[in-house]
């Protein structure tokens, strides 16, 4: 085992460090330089894994959402707390991921002017300890990135949702804050678990709605000709526009083949950086997912039809200098 490791990741993850990285950009650039007083800062990013991501296929690294939310705290004027909760039921794994997060953070030479908390807890034990460590008075951001619709109940998403704070303006005015959220939706996942009746209870959990609910919803939209995974990305949008009193905005990942993988969503009460996400945020995502995504995405493509018809062929291409010559 090489002393560092790195989270294993497909390509098309990028498109969620890329939409993580331009919201935590609009903090640093927008709130750390522009408000008159600069509020405080937290970070709990609770499926951290390794720091750092790997795509085997085209043997690209970049950061994860444990780097980049460093990388924010240490660029804001008045970071706070970075929490890092990192867990495998492995636990050569876990120690794993701990001694890598450990390491890139020390090449970060983080200023001292927050803390960071590390932790190696399964998500329902964890959630406790950060939300008694999270003063929901100030802002805070918290990243929930699982593998699998099963490690992300909606009890967790709407226990940190409902983790409110009340504070007063300069004029008196009380507001109530809630905190920032992004959120992994497994959509392809949960579209497939939701016609497989020994699979249904990971839906019932993850949209944390009884079953005749949710399947009477999921009808409805079907018959209005509107896809699963839409279906899907819908119930939840608005289970949290109940509690946000607004729709998240959502970047849906799309793989290599073009299909949609996932669903990445960013649920935040501030309209300030609600409005920036959405112009200029998005308009700076779009610009790197066409000119820079989307290219790399269908070399992929490209390089990986040839080793399918390769490996059909009589001729075994064994070097990437085969999938070369093929594709001249
Ligand atoms: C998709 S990865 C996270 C990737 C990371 N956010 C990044 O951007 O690099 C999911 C992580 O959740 C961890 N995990 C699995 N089950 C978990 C659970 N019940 N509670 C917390 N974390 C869990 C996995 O070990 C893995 O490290």
């Amino acid at each position: 085992m090489a002393e560092y490791g790195l989270t294993e990741a497909k390509f098309h993850t990028k498109q969620k460090h890329a939409f993580l990285d331009a919201y935590l950009n609009i903090w640093i650039e927008n709130v750390g330089k522009k408000s008159p007083s600069v509020p405080s800062l937290e970070i709990f990013d609770l499926y951290a894994s390794y720091g750092r991501c790997y795509c085997d296929e085209n043997k690209e690294e970049w950061d994860g959402s444990a780097l980049i939310s460093a990388k924010c705290l240490k660029n804001y004027p008045r970071p706070k707390t970075l929490w890092l909760n990192s867990y495998s039921e492995d636990n050569e794994e876990k120690e794993h991921q701990h001694k890598s997060l450990q390491y890139y953070l020390s090449q970060l030479e983080l200023p001292e002017s927050f803390e960071v908390i590390i932790s190696g807890e399964p998500i329902l034990d964890n959630i406790n300890r950060a939300l008694r460590h999270c003063d929901p008075k100030f802002p805070s951001n918290w990243i929930l990135d699982p593998y699998s619709p099963a490690q992300l109940p909606w009890k967790i998403v709407e226990n940190i949702a409902l983790h409110e704070g009340t504070y007063q303006t300069s004029d008196g005015t009380a507001v109530t804050r809630r905190p920032e959220l992004f959120i992994n939706l497994l959509t392809s996942y949960l579209a497939r678990f939701s016609a497989i009746d020994d699979q249904k209870h990971i839906v019932d959990e993850a949209l944390g709605l009884p079953r005749e609910e949710w399947e009477d919803i999921l009808s409805g939209y079907k018959e209005n000709g509107i896809d699963l995974q839409t279906a899907i990305l819908e119930i939840y949008s608005h289970r949290l526009a109940e509690i946000y009193g607004k729709y998240p905005i959502a970047w849906k990942v799309v793989g290599t083949e073009g299909n949609i993988v996932y669903t990445f969503l960013l649920i935040t009460e501030s309209n300030a950086g609600y409005h920036v996400m959405r112009l200029k945020g998005k308009h700076d995502m779009m610009e790197w997912f066409n000119h820079d995504w989307t290219q790399k995405a269908k070399e992929l493509k490209a390089k990986r039809s040839i080793q399918r018809k390769a490996s059909k062929s009589s001729k075994v291409a064994l070097f990437l200098s085969d999938f070369e010559e093929n594709s001249e």
